[in-house]
């Protein structure tokens, strides 16, 4: 409540951002979403690198299908960023290592990719549980659409990860799935 003097009568918590806080975030948890933003951000250079590898090989369609998963990579460390701004909390970026561009195969970046996704899906169960244990409800509200479209990401890349297995490096069958990651066609069949 503001008096007539424009003086507020009321003391509102502040963050260390100076940002006023509704309520008190866990130090463990505000450490976990820091390391899980590190995390997005590491998947979207990993993937960037990886449309580059295709690039470079005229695989147009894996190239795209790789970028489009750096940028939502990308956005998905820009939403970890809002929710700890909106919590009160100060963002600190870490630094983050080059990289991988030596790849033996398709399959193998496929493989890697997949693992890569298994580990978010890990990492967001983690804040998850520590946001339960600290009975951060914001938390976990927060984390459920999140959760739900990352195992979206892990069964595309495991339908991806079957087809290049399928095509067994044969070039005229890499260019079929290239084709159709041109088109983004990228899910698994729906039987709903
Ligand atoms: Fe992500």
């Amino acid at each position: 409540m503001t008096s007539l003097t424009g003086k507020s009568s009321l003391s509102v918590s502040k963050g260390p951002a100076g940002r006023a806080i509704a309520e008190h975030m866990e130090d463990a948890l505000v450490e976990a979403f820091q390391q899980h933003l590190t995390m997005e951000r590491n998947a979207s250079a990993a993937y960037f690198a990886i449309a580059i590898w295709f690039a470079e090989r005229e695989l147009r369609g894996f190239a795209e299908f790789f970028k489009n998963e750096a940028k939502s990579e990308q956005e998905h460390a820009c939403k970890f960023a809002d929710y700890l701004i909106a919590r009160g909390q100060t963002v600190l970026l870490q630094e983050l290592p080059a990289p991988r561009q030596n790849w033996s195969s398709p399959q193998e970046i496929l493989e890697a990719s997949f693992q890569m996704e298994a580990d978010v899906t890990t990492s967001l169960n983690q804040l998850y549980a520590i946001a339960e244990r600290s009975s951060d409800m914001r938390t976990t509200v927060f984390l459920d659409p999140t959760i739900d479209s990352q195992i979206n990401s892990e069964n595309d890349f495991a339908h991806l990860m079957g087809r290049v297995k399928f095509a067994n490096d044969q070039p005229s069958a890499m260019l079929i799935i290239d084709g159709e990651l041109s088109e983004g066609k990228h899910s698994p069949a729906k039987l709903a």
